[in-house]
């Protein structure tokens, strides 16, 4: 296989045969930036799930490894993560080598199949090779199922205040919090959620990480959620607040989405990178996941994305910013200083994927349309009665694989000043829009016969663009 084919990613990480869908086990450890991926090799749609795995030393170029967990007598490897365990505490460490421990779901079809409600449980796995070979704890499941059919998708981390591991758990409807002093051994601690957030359809993989804000910590807790996103489908909200080692205490009632935009599911963030915390999401959607018009592979995820809090009307707001690491595929970079007027069409053809940059000064109406020579086009834009910011890919190429696919998605706009900045990451099969330095996310995956390349700004009244820039950007596969 090539990394050539028809719709293929060249910024993002796709396997280069069969089906994924969410990120699993991120865990950064000796330079190496680990990703898991719920993977079923069999096959271009989802089935008996694995453990796929790839590594890069910087998010940005992957390099893809042999599977990593394969399907056990207690049934399919589903969503989990993966720690660093430093200080041994779970034992299986070798010689002084620390282990990498894997914490994820075995979801057990048979027990599915024969409708009894215990049929996720959570295990553990280990490696003392970095990552490369991967042993079952021989007495798994660690957490067996109290009676609750959707149990699934641990995401652990170290609590350093209570010297203990902190399981965050997708308990159906609510999250469940457990503790252990060595991975093998939960006890509960609390639950959070059943009264609050979007309860439009099933809980799952949750993420739980500090961020400080002005010197104070800030606890987010990320809960993705199918259906019931805000432009319909799967889709990630999140909660801030406060969090003492044994429960979580929401710190507003406002409902959060980290990426309003279709194609951003699962997500959740590298462990073991200190203070700096990078998200990644599956960049698809349930609804329509198993249909899209790819060949040999289905899937890739989001580019990694740091995050950062800030406040807007009292209440705390996740930001996204594209990694740093990104900067390393720019190609060539053509800027313009100024912009002020109604249309820029950019004169000239584009080569591959690019990144499109601006900051406005007076936050008007307007289109970013992107598009190509067989009059395929999407449209990026932001409309200021409604103060949303939207993304329409009826026109975007092929879009009839799902009646939905098509229909327009919209965010809300969440800073309040006149000044906005857009950044957008424009793949052979996607755009994601970081409005407002990250604070309004949308991704979006398309299906245009062939990659777009060229663009026009086209607004309403008259708009001012400050430091336009165009970075063409290198395929990450060369
Ligand atoms: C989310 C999810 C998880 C589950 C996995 C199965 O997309 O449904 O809850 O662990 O996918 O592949």
């Amino acid at each position: 296989q090539s990394y050539q084919d028809l719709y293929r990613p060249q910024i993002h990480f796709s396997p280069k045969k069969s089906w994924m869908n969410d990120p699993n086990g991120m865990v950064y450890y000796k330079d190496i930036y680990h990703l898991f991926f719920q993977y079923y090799p069999e096959s271009t749609v989802w089935g008996p799930m694995h453990w796929g795995h790839a590594t890069s030393k910087d998010m940005v170029h992957w390099q893809e490894q042999p599977i990593a967990l394969y399907p056990d007598s207690l049934g399919y490897i589903f969503s989990g993560s993966a720690v660093a365990d430093v200080n041994n505490t779970s034992g299986f460490g070798k010689n002084g080598k620390a282990p990498l421990v894997a914490i994820y779901t075995n979801h057990d079809p048979v027990g599915e199949k024969a409708q009894r409600n215990n049929f996720q449980t959570q295990s553990i796995a280990y490696s003392i090779d970095e990552g490369k070979s991967w042993t079952k704890y021989e007495h798994n499941p660690v957490l067996a199922n109290p009676g609750i059919t959707d149990f699934r998708d641990p995401k652990v981390r170290w609590y350093e205040a209570g010297k203990k591991w902190i399981m965050t758990l997708a308990t159906k409807d609510r999250i469940t919090f457990f503790s252990s002093p060595n991975l093998k051994e939960w006890t509960k601690e609390s639950s959070f959620g059943q009264d609050r957030g979007a309860h439009g359809g099933v809980w799952e993989c949750p993420d739980l990480f500090p961020l400080s804000y002005e010197g104070r910590t800030i606890w987010v807790l990320l809960v993705s959620i199918n259906p019931g996103a805000p432009n319909g489908g799967s889709g990630t909200q999140y909660f801030t607040g406060t969090f003492d080692g044994h429960s979580f205490m929401p710190d507003d009632n406002q409902l959060k989405w980290i990426d309003y935009g279709r194609d951003d599911y699962a997500g959740v963030t590298w462990s073991n990178t200190g203070n700096r915390i990078v998200f990644l999401g599956w960049m698809s959607n349930w609804m329509y996941g198993q249909a899209v018009p790819t060949q040999a592979w289905r899937s890739a995820n989001t580019i990694p994305r740091q995050l950062s809090l800030k406040k807007v009307n009292g209440s705390y707001y996740l930001a996204s910013d594209p990694v740093k690491e990104l900067n390393t595929l720019v190609a060539n970079s053509k800027t313009v200083n100024a912009v002020d007027g109604k249309n820029y069409n950019y004169p000239g053809k584009l080569n591959g994927p690019f990144r499109l940059s601006f900051n406005v000064d007076n936050l008007v109406d307007h289109n970013i349309i992107l598009s190509n020579s067989n009059g395929e086009k999407l449209i990026i834009g932001y409309e200021k009665s409604s103060n949303q910011f939207f993304i329409d890919r009826s026109k975007s190429g092929e879009t009839n694989f799902e009646q939905s696919f098509g229909n327009k998605q919209i965010a809300p706009r969440i800073a309040t000043s006149a000044k906005s900045s857009i950044t957008l990451y424009i793949d052979v099969s996607s755009v994601e829009l970081f409005a407002d330095n990250g604070l309004t996310v949308m991704t979006s995956i398309m299906f245009p016969s062939k990659p777009y390349d060229s663009f026009l700004i086209e607004s309403g009244a008259k708009m001012t663009i400050q430091n336009l820039s165009v970075d063409e950007l290198k395929s990450i596969w060369k």
